[in-house]
């Protein structure tokens, strides 16, 4: 029951900040002035993808990212050679390994972690060993979280979009059971819980109020939101729904 008192992290993704600026190839706008503009609003991090493609973030936003950020920078990246190099140049204080197909329009599934064990298993090494905390993005499956521990991460992130993407009703109750078991089992295996992936208003709140849970990471809404009420405004909106879900778990501990 702890960790339900727990603060409930937002990391807010800036990726399609830089899908909108790279459609004209200029510098506007720009991930970075997002980026702190979303530490201002109440983030508690920023999370960015450097894709292999480099479709949105680029090396520059993340060497701009690592100097500028005053709160922590979680970068997601598939684990490749090319990256590993880059993530223990910047040493962010996370990465998140997520899996990468070119052709995919986003990160469609969760890491195969169970079926890649022996590539992933020094890859996490590596980069636990030059203190970067080490997450991976998992569907929420028991053999996945187990493996996620074998392979030595702390974390795990829980790939939401199955249920986000699930109409409201008995079918979507049915993910969201599967997102309670997983974030239970996840704290029983000793492992911190992250979640997110096609998060916005109407599915928040559920996900929020599943108390092993630690931080949740959420973009491509609050950035298609911020056009109509301003990024600012659309985050704080957001950190009042994801409060509003959790408070009854808080207080029925203290
Ligand atoms: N977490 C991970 C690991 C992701 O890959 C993404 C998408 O880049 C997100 C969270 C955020 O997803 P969305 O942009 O749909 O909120």
């Amino acid at each position: 029951m702890a960790t339900a008192l727990r603060h409930l992290r937002l990391g807010v993704n800036v990726d399609h900040v830089a899908t909108v600026r790279n459609a004209r190839g200029g510098m506007h706008p720009d991930p970075v002035r997002a980026a702190l503009m979303a530490a201002e609003a109440g983030a508690d991090g920023i999370t960015a993808h450097l894709r292999e493609d480099r479709r949105h973030i680029s090396d520059d936003d993340i060497e701009r990212l690592r100097t500028q950020l005053h709160v922590p920078l979680n970068l997601e990246m598939a684990a490749t050679d090319e990256m590993l190099k880059i993530a223990l140049k910047h040493k962010p204080h996370a990465v998140c390994l997520v899996p990468e197909k070119r052709q995919e329009r986003t990160t469609e599934g969760g890491l195969d972690v169970a079926g890649q064990h022996n590539q992933l298993a020094p890859f996490v090494r590596e980069l636990s060993d030059a203190g970067i905390r080490v997450s991976m993005f998992i569907e929420a499956e028991i053999r996945q979280l187990e493996a996620s521990r074998s392979v030595g991460a702390p974390v795990v992130e829980l790939h939401t979009g199955l249920y986000c993407e699930t109409p409201a009703g008995a079918s979507r109750e049915k993910q969201l059971l599967r997102l309670q078991n997983a974030a239970g089992h996840a704290e029983k295996l000793g492992l911190e819980c992250h979640a997110g992936h096609g998060l916005g208003y109407d599915t928040v709140g559920p996900v929020a109020a599943i108390s092993n849970l630690a931080e949740l990471n959420i973009g491509h809404f609050l950035v298609g939101e911020a056009i109509f009420v301003g990024f600012s405004a659309a985050i704080g909106r957001m950190r009042i729904l994801m409060d509003a879900a959790r408070a009854p778990l808080t207080a029925a501990v203290t």
